[in-house]
Protein backbone atom coordinates (compact mmCIF):
# COMPACT_ATOMS: atom_id res chain seq x y z
CA UNK A 1 0.00 0.00 0.00
CA UNK A 2 2.44 2.68 1.04
CA UNK A 3 5.75 2.68 -0.97
CA UNK A 4 8.51 4.62 -0.36
CA UNK A 5 10.03 4.49 -3.93
CA UNK A 6 9.25 7.81 -5.43
CA UNK A 7 10.89 10.64 -4.72
CA UNK A 8 9.63 12.91 -1.88
CA UNK A 9 10.22 16.09 -0.41
CA UNK A 10 12.80 15.78 2.13
CA UNK A 11 12.27 17.15 5.90
CA UNK A 12 14.97 18.88 7.01
CA UNK A 13 16.68 15.94 8.35
CA UNK A 14 19.60 17.07 9.83
CA UNK A 15 21.31 14.52 12.21
CA UNK A 16 23.93 14.12 15.04
CA UNK A 17 26.95 12.03 13.67
CA UNK A 18 27.36 8.76 15.05
CA UNK A 19 30.79 7.30 14.23
CA UNK A 20 31.05 4.05 13.87
CA UNK A 21 33.87 2.20 15.41
CA UNK A 22 35.79 0.67 12.21
CA UNK A 23 34.27 -3.00 12.77
CA UNK A 24 30.94 -2.64 15.09
CA UNK A 25 29.01 0.42 14.31
CA UNK A 26 27.01 1.88 17.57
CA UNK A 27 27.51 0.22 20.93
CA UNK A 28 23.42 0.36 22.72
CA UNK A 29 22.97 1.91 25.25
CA UNK A 30 21.11 -1.08 26.55
CA UNK A 31 19.43 -0.54 29.48
CA UNK A 32 17.00 -2.92 29.04
CA UNK A 33 16.91 -7.07 29.24
CA UNK A 34 14.90 -7.00 25.92
CA UNK A 35 15.99 -10.59 24.56
CA UNK A 36 16.82 -10.98 21.12
CA UNK A 37 14.71 -12.56 18.74
CA UNK A 38 15.94 -15.30 16.64
CA UNK A 39 14.33 -17.54 14.08
CA UNK A 40 13.90 -21.39 14.21
CA UNK A 41 12.22 -23.82 11.45
CA UNK A 42 9.12 -21.47 10.45
CA UNK A 43 8.84 -19.14 13.38
CA UNK A 44 10.33 -16.50 15.66
CA UNK A 45 11.43 -16.87 19.10
CA UNK A 46 12.44 -14.89 22.04
CA UNK A 47 14.74 -16.80 23.80
CA UNK A 48 12.13 -20.53 24.31
CA UNK A 49 9.09 -19.00 23.67
CA UNK A 50 7.10 -18.56 20.44
CA UNK A 51 7.38 -15.06 19.05
CA UNK A 52 4.29 -13.53 17.15
CA UNK A 53 4.66 -9.84 15.62
CA UNK A 54 1.51 -7.60 17.05
CA UNK A 55 2.73 -3.92 15.29
CA UNK A 56 1.95 -1.15 13.81
CA UNK A 57 3.77 0.72 11.01
CA UNK A 58 5.13 4.06 12.04
CA UNK A 59 6.25 6.61 9.89
CA UNK A 60 4.54 10.11 11.05
CA UNK A 61 4.66 12.08 8.35
CA UNK A 62 4.95 9.41 6.18
CA UNK A 63 6.64 9.56 2.74
CA UNK A 64 5.22 13.24 1.62
CA UNK A 65 6.81 14.56 4.38
CA UNK A 66 9.81 12.38 5.91
CA UNK A 67 11.59 12.53 8.76
CA UNK A 68 12.83 9.64 10.69
CA UNK A 69 10.80 9.03 13.71
CA UNK A 70 13.21 7.06 15.77
CA UNK A 71 15.59 9.98 15.95
CA UNK A 72 13.49 12.42 18.23
CA UNK A 73 13.45 11.04 21.84
CA UNK A 74 10.45 13.71 22.71
CA UNK A 75 8.12 11.86 19.45
CA UNK A 76 9.08 8.81 20.46
CA UNK A 77 7.86 9.12 24.01
CA UNK A 78 5.01 10.94 22.76
CA UNK A 79 3.94 7.42 20.77
CA UNK A 80 5.62 4.69 22.99
CA UNK A 81 2.84 6.18 25.60
CA UNK A 82 0.72 5.01 22.66
CA UNK A 83 2.34 1.65 21.74
CA UNK A 84 1.77 0.34 25.46
CA UNK A 85 -1.71 1.50 25.38
CA UNK A 86 -2.35 -0.80 22.68
CA UNK A 87 -0.32 -3.58 23.64
CA UNK A 88 1.68 -4.20 20.95
CA UNK A 89 5.54 -5.52 20.93
CA UNK A 90 6.60 -4.24 17.74
CA UNK A 91 7.10 -1.36 14.97
CA UNK A 92 7.92 -0.97 11.94
CA UNK A 93 9.79 1.90 10.27
CA UNK A 94 10.27 2.37 6.86
CA UNK A 95 12.35 4.67 6.42
CA UNK A 96 15.23 6.01 8.97
CA UNK A 97 18.38 8.72 8.65
CA UNK A 98 21.37 6.71 8.98
CA UNK A 99 23.23 8.90 10.25
CA UNK A 100 21.17 10.20 13.05
CA UNK A 101 21.93 9.16 16.60
CA UNK A 102 19.32 6.74 17.40
CA UNK A 103 20.18 5.32 20.81
CA UNK A 104 17.27 7.34 23.04
CA UNK A 105 14.93 6.16 21.34
CA UNK A 106 15.56 2.31 20.63
CA UNK A 107 16.35 2.08 24.27
CA UNK A 108 12.73 3.51 25.11
CA UNK A 109 11.49 1.03 23.09
CA UNK A 110 13.47 -2.10 24.37
CA UNK A 111 12.45 -0.53 27.77
CA UNK A 112 8.68 -0.89 26.87
CA UNK A 113 9.34 -4.15 25.45
CA UNK A 114 8.79 -3.46 21.77
CA UNK A 115 11.03 -4.39 18.94
CA UNK A 116 11.85 -2.72 15.46
CA UNK A 117 11.69 -4.07 12.17
CA UNK A 118 13.26 -1.52 9.73
CA UNK A 119 13.33 -0.47 6.26
CA UNK A 120 16.87 -0.26 4.87
CA UNK A 121 16.00 1.78 2.12
CA UNK A 122 15.17 5.21 1.25
CA UNK A 123 13.60 7.23 -1.53
CA UNK A 124 16.72 8.34 -2.48
CA UNK A 125 18.90 4.76 -1.70
CA UNK A 126 17.00 2.06 -2.90
CA UNK A 127 16.43 -0.18 -5.95
CA UNK A 128 14.43 1.07 -8.92
CA UNK A 129 12.02 -1.14 -10.41
CA UNK A 130 11.82 -0.21 -13.74
CA UNK A 131 15.87 -0.25 -13.70
CA UNK A 132 16.72 -2.97 -11.33
CA UNK A 133 20.29 -3.74 -12.85
CA UNK A 134 21.45 -0.30 -13.00
CA UNK A 135 20.25 0.89 -9.52
CA UNK A 136 21.57 -2.22 -8.07
CA UNK A 137 25.39 -0.82 -7.39
CA UNK A 138 28.31 -0.35 -4.65
CA UNK A 139 26.61 3.87 -3.88
CA UNK A 140 23.27 2.02 -2.89
CA UNK A 141 24.76 -0.96 -1.09
CA UNK A 142 27.07 1.26 1.15
CA UNK A 143 24.71 3.27 2.40
CA UNK A 144 22.10 0.06 2.99
CA UNK A 145 24.99 -1.18 4.57
CA UNK A 146 25.65 1.60 7.17
CA UNK A 147 22.14 1.36 7.76
CA UNK A 148 22.36 -1.87 8.94
CA UNK A 149 25.58 -0.77 11.04
CA UNK A 150 23.63 2.07 12.53
CA UNK A 151 21.16 -1.18 14.07
CA UNK A 152 22.98 -4.50 14.37
CA UNK A 153 23.91 -3.73 17.90
CA UNK A 154 20.80 -2.88 18.89
CA UNK A 155 19.23 -5.83 21.12
CA UNK A 156 15.90 -5.01 19.98
CA UNK A 157 16.15 -4.49 16.51
CA UNK A 158 13.97 -7.73 14.99
CA UNK A 159 14.73 -8.11 11.49
CA UNK A 160 15.77 -5.86 8.76
CA UNK A 161 13.45 -5.72 5.50
CA UNK A 162 15.51 -5.47 2.66
CA UNK A 163 12.67 -4.21 -0.06
CA UNK A 164 9.50 -2.94 0.23
CA UNK A 165 6.67 -3.71 -3.06
CA UNK A 166 9.58 -3.43 -5.06
CA UNK A 167 7.78 -6.10 -7.06
CA UNK A 168 3.80 -4.54 -7.20
CA UNK A 169 2.32 -6.28 -10.52
CA UNK A 170 3.20 -9.47 -13.07
CA UNK A 171 5.72 -7.14 -15.50
CA UNK A 172 8.10 -6.00 -12.43
CA UNK A 173 8.76 -9.34 -11.42
CA UNK A 174 11.97 -9.66 -13.78
CA UNK A 175 13.40 -7.25 -10.73
CA UNK A 176 13.42 -10.22 -8.36
CA UNK A 177 16.44 -11.49 -8.73
CA UNK A 178 18.08 -8.01 -7.60
CA UNK A 179 15.51 -8.34 -4.71
CA UNK A 180 17.27 -11.39 -3.77
CA UNK A 181 20.76 -10.61 -4.01
CA UNK A 182 20.27 -7.34 -1.87
CA UNK A 183 18.46 -9.80 0.48
CA UNK A 184 21.76 -12.01 0.16
CA UNK A 185 24.01 -9.14 0.17
CA UNK A 186 22.79 -7.73 3.61
CA UNK A 187 23.03 -11.46 5.22
CA UNK A 188 26.44 -11.74 4.28
CA UNK A 189 27.48 -7.90 5.61
CA UNK A 190 25.73 -9.00 8.79
CA UNK A 191 27.72 -12.18 9.35
CA UNK A 192 30.92 -10.97 7.70
CA UNK A 193 30.75 -8.12 10.07
CA UNK A 194 30.30 -10.55 12.79
CA UNK A 195 26.96 -9.11 13.92
CA UNK A 196 24.12 -10.93 16.02
CA UNK A 197 22.41 -13.04 13.23
CA UNK A 198 19.74 -10.35 12.37
CA UNK A 199 17.22 -12.16 10.08
CA UNK A 200 16.39 -10.31 6.92
CA UNK A 201 13.71 -10.86 4.27
CA UNK A 202 11.68 -8.73 1.82
CA UNK A 203 8.40 -7.23 2.50
CA UNK A 204 6.01 -7.95 -0.74
CA UNK A 205 3.14 -6.20 -2.07
CA UNK A 206 -0.43 -7.41 -2.16
CA UNK A 207 -0.71 -9.14 -5.15
CA UNK A 208 -2.59 -12.57 -5.68
CA UNK A 209 -1.01 -13.53 -8.91
CA UNK A 210 2.35 -13.90 -7.80
CA UNK A 211 2.69 -13.57 -3.95
CA UNK A 212 3.34 -17.67 -3.85
CA UNK A 213 6.16 -16.80 -6.47
CA UNK A 214 7.53 -14.70 -4.88
CA UNK A 215 7.54 -15.98 -1.30
CA UNK A 216 9.34 -19.67 -2.78
CA UNK A 217 11.42 -17.42 -4.61
CA UNK A 218 12.85 -15.20 -2.00
CA UNK A 219 13.38 -19.21 -0.39
CA UNK A 220 14.68 -21.01 -3.17
CA UNK A 221 18.31 -21.88 -4.14
CA UNK A 222 21.27 -22.23 -1.77
CA UNK A 223 21.33 -20.74 1.38
CA UNK A 224 23.36 -18.22 1.62
CA UNK A 225 20.69 -16.76 -1.17
CA UNK A 226 17.52 -17.70 1.06
CA UNK A 227 15.96 -15.19 3.16
CA UNK A 228 15.55 -15.39 7.02
CA UNK A 229 11.80 -14.66 6.70
CA UNK A 230 9.44 -13.51 4.13
CA UNK A 231 6.57 -10.88 5.04
CA UNK A 232 3.26 -9.72 2.54
CA UNK A 233 0.91 -6.44 2.70
CA UNK A 234 -2.73 -8.15 2.81
CA UNK A 235 -5.48 -5.65 2.64
CA UNK A 236 -8.04 -8.52 2.11
CA UNK A 237 -9.81 -8.67 5.51
CA UNK A 238 -12.69 -6.07 4.86
CA UNK A 239 -14.99 -6.13 8.39
CA UNK A 240 -17.34 -7.68 8.73
CA UNK A 241 -15.93 -11.10 7.45
CA UNK A 242 -14.49 -14.29 8.29
CA UNK A 243 -11.66 -16.85 7.63
CA UNK A 244 -13.34 -17.94 4.72
CA UNK A 245 -14.59 -14.97 3.54
CA UNK A 246 -11.48 -12.92 3.47
CA UNK A 247 -9.67 -16.28 1.88
CA UNK A 248 -7.26 -16.28 4.69
CA UNK A 249 -7.96 -19.68 4.81
CA UNK A 250 -6.15 -19.90 1.17
CA UNK A 251 -3.20 -17.72 2.43
CA UNK A 252 -2.65 -20.21 5.19
CA UNK A 253 -3.78 -23.46 2.98
CA UNK A 254 -1.14 -22.11 0.39
CA UNK A 255 1.55 -21.26 2.75
CA UNK A 256 1.14 -24.84 4.89
CA UNK A 257 4.92 -26.04 3.62
CA UNK A 258 6.65 -22.81 3.95
CA UNK A 259 10.15 -23.40 5.26
CA UNK A 260 10.63 -19.90 6.97
CA UNK A 261 8.51 -17.66 9.34
CA UNK A 262 5.83 -15.70 7.48
CA UNK A 263 4.21 -12.68 8.53
CA UNK A 264 1.75 -9.35 7.47
CA UNK A 265 3.81 -6.56 7.25
CA UNK A 266 0.72 -4.28 6.89
CA UNK A 267 -2.98 -5.33 7.41
CA UNK A 268 -6.11 -3.70 8.23
CA UNK A 269 -8.13 -3.16 5.09
CA UNK A 270 -10.59 0.34 6.29
CA UNK A 271 -13.40 -0.36 3.35
CA UNK A 272 -15.77 -0.53 6.65
CA UNK A 273 -15.27 0.49 9.96
CA UNK A 274 -12.15 -1.47 11.66
CA UNK A 275 -12.83 -3.80 13.99
CA UNK A 276 -9.86 -5.30 13.28
CA UNK A 277 -11.88 -9.18 13.66
CA UNK A 278 -9.03 -10.64 11.42
CA UNK A 279 -6.50 -10.24 14.80
CA UNK A 280 -8.26 -13.06 16.68
CA UNK A 281 -7.52 -15.32 13.55
CA UNK A 282 -4.42 -14.26 13.24
CA UNK A 283 -2.96 -15.01 16.73
CA UNK A 284 -5.25 -18.72 16.66
CA UNK A 285 -3.79 -21.90 15.76
CA UNK A 286 -5.84 -21.90 12.65
CA UNK A 287 -3.08 -19.36 11.47
CA UNK A 288 -0.08 -20.04 13.75
CA UNK A 289 1.13 -23.02 12.31
CA UNK A 290 2.22 -20.92 9.22
CA UNK A 291 2.39 -17.04 10.25
CA UNK A 292 3.90 -14.91 12.99
CA UNK A 293 1.47 -12.26 13.45
CA UNK A 294 1.89 -8.94 11.51
CA UNK A 295 1.48 -5.05 11.74
CA UNK A 296 -1.68 -2.90 11.12
CA UNK A 297 -1.17 -0.17 8.87
CA UNK A 298 -0.89 2.60 10.62
CA UNK A 299 -0.21 4.39 13.38
CA UNK A 300 -0.49 7.40 12.26
CA UNK A 301 -3.67 9.51 10.53
CA UNK A 302 -1.54 10.37 7.10
CA UNK A 303 -4.95 11.49 5.05
CA UNK A 304 -5.68 8.43 3.76
CA UNK A 305 -8.03 6.78 7.15
CA UNK A 306 -5.73 4.46 8.06
CA UNK A 307 -4.78 6.19 11.37
CA UNK A 308 -4.79 5.14 14.73
CA UNK A 309 -4.20 8.52 15.92
CA UNK A 310 -4.02 11.70 15.24
CA UNK A 311 -0.81 13.54 15.58
CA UNK A 312 -1.69 17.12 17.22
CA UNK A 313 1.74 18.06 18.46
CA UNK A 314 5.41 17.10 19.34
CA UNK A 315 3.61 15.77 22.45
CA UNK A 316 0.01 14.56 22.47
CA UNK A 317 -2.16 12.50 19.94
CA UNK A 318 -5.70 11.96 20.06
CA UNK A 319 -6.96 8.71 19.50
CA UNK A 320 -9.09 7.54 16.84
CA UNK A 321 -11.93 5.08 16.84
CA UNK A 322 -9.84 2.74 15.44
CA UNK A 323 -6.96 2.77 17.81
CA UNK A 324 -9.83 1.51 20.49
CA UNK A 325 -10.97 -1.30 18.18
CA UNK A 326 -7.26 -2.58 17.44
CA UNK A 327 -6.55 -2.31 21.20
CA UNK A 328 -9.45 -4.21 22.02
CA UNK A 329 -9.08 -6.90 19.29
CA UNK A 330 -5.29 -7.44 20.67
CA UNK A 331 -6.43 -7.77 24.37
CA UNK A 332 -8.84 -10.17 23.76
CA UNK A 333 -6.60 -13.00 21.26
CA UNK A 334 -3.81 -13.85 23.28
CA UNK A 335 -1.22 -15.65 21.83
CA UNK A 336 -1.88 -20.20 21.38
CA UNK A 337 -0.87 -21.83 24.48
CA UNK A 338 2.68 -23.89 23.56
CA UNK A 339 4.34 -23.31 20.04
CA UNK A 340 1.28 -22.64 18.27
CA UNK A 341 1.90 -25.78 15.82
CA UNK A 342 4.73 -24.15 14.06
CA UNK A 343 7.13 -26.33 11.91
CA UNK A 344 10.81 -26.59 13.75
CA UNK A 345 12.44 -28.14 10.64
CA UNK A 346 11.54 -25.86 8.01
CA UNK A 347 13.89 -25.79 4.80
CA UNK A 348 13.54 -24.36 0.97
CA UNK A 349 10.97 -24.12 -1.46
CA UNK A 350 11.52 -25.19 -4.91
CA UNK A 351 12.11 -21.77 -7.62
CA UNK A 352 8.64 -21.49 -9.51
CA UNK A 353 8.47 -22.17 -12.71
CA UNK A 354 8.66 -19.01 -15.22
CA UNK A 355 5.33 -17.97 -16.17
CA UNK A 356 2.92 -15.26 -17.65
CA UNK A 357 2.88 -14.08 -13.97
CA UNK A 358 6.28 -14.77 -12.84
CA UNK A 359 9.39 -13.31 -15.62
CA UNK A 360 12.21 -15.30 -13.98
CA UNK A 361 13.76 -18.48 -14.94
CA UNK A 362 15.97 -20.48 -12.53
CA UNK A 363 17.68 -18.90 -9.48
CA UNK A 364 20.68 -17.49 -11.22
CA UNK A 365 21.45 -13.96 -9.14
CA UNK A 366 23.58 -11.04 -10.37
CA UNK A 367 26.90 -10.86 -8.36
CA UNK A 368 27.71 -8.63 -6.12
CA UNK A 369 29.16 -4.99 -7.06
CA UNK A 370 33.02 -4.95 -6.83
CA UNK A 371 33.37 -2.16 -5.12
CA UNK A 372 30.38 -3.49 -2.54
CA UNK A 373 32.00 -6.73 -2.08
CA UNK A 374 34.98 -4.74 -0.28
CA UNK A 375 33.02 -3.44 2.60
CA UNK A 376 32.02 -6.96 3.90
CA UNK A 377 36.09 -7.02 5.65
CA UNK A 378 35.83 -2.79 5.45
CA UNK A 379 32.53 -2.14 6.40
CA UNK A 380 30.62 0.57 5.17
CA UNK A 381 31.74 3.56 7.01
CA UNK A 382 29.56 6.60 7.17
CA UNK A 383 25.66 6.53 5.37
CA UNK A 384 23.75 9.41 3.69
CA UNK A 385 21.33 10.25 5.43
CA UNK A 386 18.05 10.73 3.89
CA UNK A 387 19.82 13.52 1.96
CA UNK A 388 22.81 12.72 -0.15
CA UNK A 389 22.70 12.02 -4.49
CA UNK A 390 21.18 9.24 -4.21
CA UNK A 391 22.32 5.99 -5.70
CA UNK A 392 19.66 4.93 -8.38
CA UNK A 393 22.18 5.99 -11.23
CA UNK A 394 25.37 6.12 -9.51
CA UNK A 395 27.45 3.37 -11.81
CA UNK A 396 29.46 0.44 -9.34
CA UNK A 397 26.96 -1.94 -10.98
CA UNK A 398 27.13 -5.78 -11.30
CA UNK A 399 29.24 -7.06 -13.75
CA UNK A 400 28.29 -10.61 -13.61
CA UNK A 401 26.50 -14.04 -12.38
CA UNK A 402 27.12 -15.21 -8.94
CA UNK A 403 28.53 -18.37 -7.97
CA UNK A 404 26.88 -20.52 -5.65
CA UNK A 405 27.77 -19.88 -2.21
CA UNK A 406 29.39 -17.03 -3.25
CA UNK A 407 27.05 -14.22 -0.54
CA UNK A 408 28.04 -17.05 2.23
CA UNK A 409 30.01 -15.50 4.81
CA UNK A 410 34.02 -16.29 4.68
CA UNK A 411 35.52 -12.85 5.98
CA UNK A 412 34.22 -12.27 9.29
CA UNK A 413 35.52 -9.23 11.21
CA UNK A 414 37.91 -9.88 13.80
CA UNK A 415 38.23 -7.50 16.98
CA UNK A 416 35.30 -7.04 19.65
CA UNK A 417 33.03 -4.82 17.73
CA UNK A 418 31.20 -3.59 21.01
CA UNK A 419 32.97 -4.46 24.35
CA UNK A 420 35.01 -1.18 25.17
CA UNK A 421 32.43 1.32 26.03
CA UNK A 422 29.26 0.09 26.92
CA UNK A 423 27.14 2.28 29.46
CA UNK A 424 25.59 -1.14 31.48
CA UNK A 425 25.33 -4.22 31.28
CA UNK A 426 28.46 -6.44 29.22
CA UNK A 427 27.17 -9.94 29.84
CA UNK A 428 24.96 -10.13 26.69
CA UNK A 429 27.51 -8.48 24.14
CA UNK A 430 29.77 -11.49 24.06
CA UNK A 431 27.26 -13.34 21.66
CA UNK A 432 28.01 -10.72 19.07
CA UNK A 433 31.80 -11.87 18.51
CA UNK A 434 31.36 -15.22 17.93
CA UNK A 435 31.57 -16.94 15.07
CA UNK A 436 28.24 -18.54 13.42
CA UNK A 437 29.35 -21.54 11.71
CA UNK A 438 26.03 -22.36 9.54
CA UNK A 439 26.86 -19.08 8.01
CA UNK A 440 30.30 -20.37 6.50
CA UNK A 441 29.26 -23.81 5.62
CA UNK A 442 28.52 -23.94 1.70
CA UNK A 443 31.94 -25.61 0.82
CA UNK A 444 30.64 -28.15 -1.12
CA UNK A 445 29.99 -25.51 -4.19
CA UNK A 446 30.50 -28.41 -7.02
CA UNK A 447 26.87 -29.57 -6.36
CA UNK A 448 25.34 -26.19 -6.79
CA UNK A 449 27.62 -24.80 -9.72
CA UNK A 450 26.85 -27.44 -11.84
CA UNK A 451 23.05 -26.85 -11.65
CA UNK A 452 23.52 -22.95 -11.46
CA UNK A 453 25.96 -22.51 -14.63
CA UNK A 454 23.97 -22.92 -17.43
CA UNK A 455 20.62 -20.33 -15.95
CA UNK A 456 23.00 -17.52 -15.57
CA UNK A 457 23.67 -16.26 -18.98
CA UNK A 458 19.98 -15.43 -19.54
CA UNK A 459 19.47 -13.27 -17.04
CA UNK A 460 21.82 -10.18 -17.16
C1 LIG B 1 -3.11 -19.75 -3.75
O1 LIG B 1 -2.19 -20.21 -4.73
C2 LIG B 1 -2.74 -20.34 -6.02
C3 LIG B 1 -1.70 -20.98 -6.90
O2 LIG B 1 -0.53 -20.23 -6.95
C4 LIG B 1 -3.19 -18.96 -6.53
O3 LIG B 1 -3.79 -19.07 -7.79
C5 LIG B 1 -4.18 -18.37 -5.54
O4 LIG B 1 -4.51 -17.05 -5.94
C6 LIG B 1 -3.61 -18.37 -4.16
N1 LIG B 1 -4.62 -17.94 -3.23
C7 LIG B 1 -4.42 -16.95 -2.40
C8 LIG B 1 -5.58 -16.61 -1.56
O5 LIG B 1 -3.36 -16.37 -2.28
C1 LIG C 1 8.12 -28.34 7.39
O1 LIG C 1 8.61 -27.57 6.32
C2 LIG C 1 9.33 -28.29 5.36
C3 LIG C 1 9.93 -27.30 4.37
O2 LIG C 1 8.94 -26.67 3.64
C4 LIG C 1 8.44 -29.32 4.72
O3 LIG C 1 9.16 -30.08 3.79
C5 LIG C 1 7.86 -30.23 5.78
O4 LIG C 1 6.92 -31.09 5.21
C6 LIG C 1 7.19 -29.41 6.87
N1 LIG C 1 6.80 -30.29 7.96
C7 LIG C 1 5.57 -30.32 8.42
C8 LIG C 1 5.34 -31.24 9.56
O5 LIG C 1 4.67 -29.63 7.96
Amino acid sequence: MKTFSTFAALAAATSVLAAPSPTGGLTPRASSSIVPITTKGNAFFQGDKRFYIRGVDYQPGGSSKLVDPIADAGTCARDIAEFKKLGINTVRVYTVDNTADHDACMSALADAGIYLVLDVNTPLYSLNRATPHNSYNEVYLQNIFATIDAFANYPNTLAFFSGNEVINDDKTTSAAPYVKAVTRDMRQYIGSRNYRKIPVGYSAADVNSNRLEMAEYMNCGPDDERSDFFAFNDYSWCDPSSFQISGWDQKVKNFTNYGIPLFLSEYGCNTNTRKFEEVAALYNTEMTSVYSGGLVYEYSEEGSKYGLVKIDSPTSVTELPDFLALKSALAAQADPAGTGGYNATGGASGCPAQSPNWDVSGDALPAIPAGAAKLMKSGAGKGAGLSGKGSQNAGGTSTGTASAGSGSVTAVATGSASSSTSTSSGSAKSAGTQLQPMDRAPLFLGLFVAGMSFVGATLL
